[in-house]
């Protein structure tokens, strides 16, 4: 029996010293993914480029892991992008998503000189105008649908016929029309496409029509308007191994096959790009993660053996929304057999807050143990809330053997900050 360690550091003290829940990441893993999808991802035939979906998980510390690695950012709100600059990003490596960025975003976006992921129309005249009035360039990309239903949960799907992002890629005078009006701006520069089909998708199929649909759509643009594309962003959605079931390929590898595959098809079309571009999130960050808990009371209803843990879907709502699963261990017993059926389940007071409907644990588990959940680093913390006044765990990064607290636990008086008590005049 053994303590987990990750990174060399003794995660059963880590959360003995700064308490639970505890969000830990594996700083190697995060930099060889990365590094990974960059190799995977170069071609003698285009420049290319990584930038990290920042909404797997936001902090200064992680942005400056991805600066720190030469790789890019995505960021969705104008909250990660204020990140973003406070954590000393090049603002020429920041993609800006959202499909109903405000007039403030879009604002910030120009005066930092981030890039621009436009979604529709009006946002693009929106941002012509203010770019004339403050004077400010922009370059863009345009995200269009190109209607494939991947293989993945529906909430994460983004490409369907039916989802809000971008415009349909039959839409091509709407677009055409689009790209002409940024054209005629001297402020606002058109690079090119981008598409993201959905979220831990574990197969290759999907991705590769995606690049078939965007390159013939290309061609057609070029044929028919004259638009020439420089840059083909293809999004992210790459999956990752939450239990022993999921056969994800490994980010190197997708990103090498998908490289072929769009070599192979600007050929086929006459066509060249400056630079193919993904956005990977959970597979970045989310088998790096680990949440430790305190194991709490028991009980054994009769049909269901419960053990419950000091957090819950205040600090991962992905099992409840998705109906993801995870795998655990008692992280104080690691190597025991495990031969017994929990049911984890968290603190928060609603009957669903289930974390795994059934664990292979020791059937041994006592009040005190420490349990750890495996690939939990993307869309936890980032997701989290304060539901039941739950406070948002500490998240720290552990390498060599030392680990670092890049973001404290919130206290209660954390939250009393927002408390006010102010008359409104109209
Ligand atoms: N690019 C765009 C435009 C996206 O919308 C997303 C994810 C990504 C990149 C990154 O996808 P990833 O590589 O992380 O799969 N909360 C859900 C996932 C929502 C994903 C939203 N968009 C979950 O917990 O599974």
């Amino acid at each position: 029996m053994a303590n987990l360690t990750v990174g060399g550091v003794d995660c059963v003290a880590l959360a003995k010293k700064l308490g639970t829940p505890l969000q830990i990441y594996d700083e190697k893993l995060i930099e060889d993914q990365i590094r990974s999808a960059m190799d995977g991802l170069s071609s003698t035939k285009f420049g290319s480029e990584v930038i990290y979906a920042s909404k797997a998980f936001s902090c200064k510390a992680i942005y400056e892991k991805v600066k720190q690695m030469g790789a890019g950012l995505d960021v969705v709100s104008g909250g990660e992008l204020y990140c973003a600059s406070e954590a000393g990003m090049d603002m020429s490596e920041v993609y800006f998503h959202g499909n109903n960025k405000s007039v403030d975003e879009l604002h910030m976006a120009l005066m930092l000189g981030c890039n621009v992921v436009l979604d529709n129309l009006p946002e693009c005249r929106k941002l012509i105008g203010l770019a004339s009035l403050y004077n400010k360039e922009s370059d863009v990309l345009l995200r269009v649908n190109p209607g494939i239903e991947a293989h993945t949960h529906e909430y994460i799907r983004t490409s369907g016929a039916d989802t809000k992002f971008g415009i349909p890629i039959d839409r091509d005078d709407e677009i055409a029309a689009l790209i002409k009006e940024t054209e005629e701006s001297p402020h606002i520069n058109f690079r090119g496409f981008h598409s993201h089909i959905g979220s831990q998708i574990t197969d290759t199929s999907g991705f590769e029509q995606a690049i078939e649909i965007l390159v013939d759509f290309m061609k057609h643009m070029y044929d028919k308007y004259g638009i020439l594309t420089d840059v083909l962003n293809i999004g992210g959605g790459f999956g990752i191994r939450y239990t022993a079931g999921d056969k994800p390929v490994p980010i190197g590898e997708m990103t090498k096959l998908l490289v072929k595959k769009c070599e192979d098809c600007l050929e086929a079309k006459g066509l060249t790009i400056e630079k193919l571009m993904i956005e990977p999130g959970r597979s970045i960050v989310g088998e790096a993660g680990y949440t430790l808990y305190t194991v709490g009371f028991s009980k054994d209803t009769g049909c269901k053996n419960f053990i419950f843990v000091d957090g819950g879907m205040s600090d991962n709502i992905r099992p409840v929304l998705y109906q993801a699963e995870y795998s655990c261990d008692i992280a104080d017993r690691i190597g025991e057999p495990k031969d017994g059926t929990f049911t984890v389940a968290g603190k928060n007071c609603e009957s669903g807050d289930i974390l795994i409907k059934e664990a292979s644990l020791p059937s041994q588990v006592k009040e005190g143990d420490i349990l750890v959940m495996y690939s939990t680093g993307a869309y936890g913390y980032s997701m989290a809330s304060n539901y039941n006044r739950a406070c948002r765990p500490a998240v720290v990064f552990v390498k060599d053997g030392v680990a670092r607290e890049v973001l404290r636990e919130e206290t209660y008086t954390d939250q009393m900050r927002f408390e006010t008590d102010t008359v409104i005049e109209l």
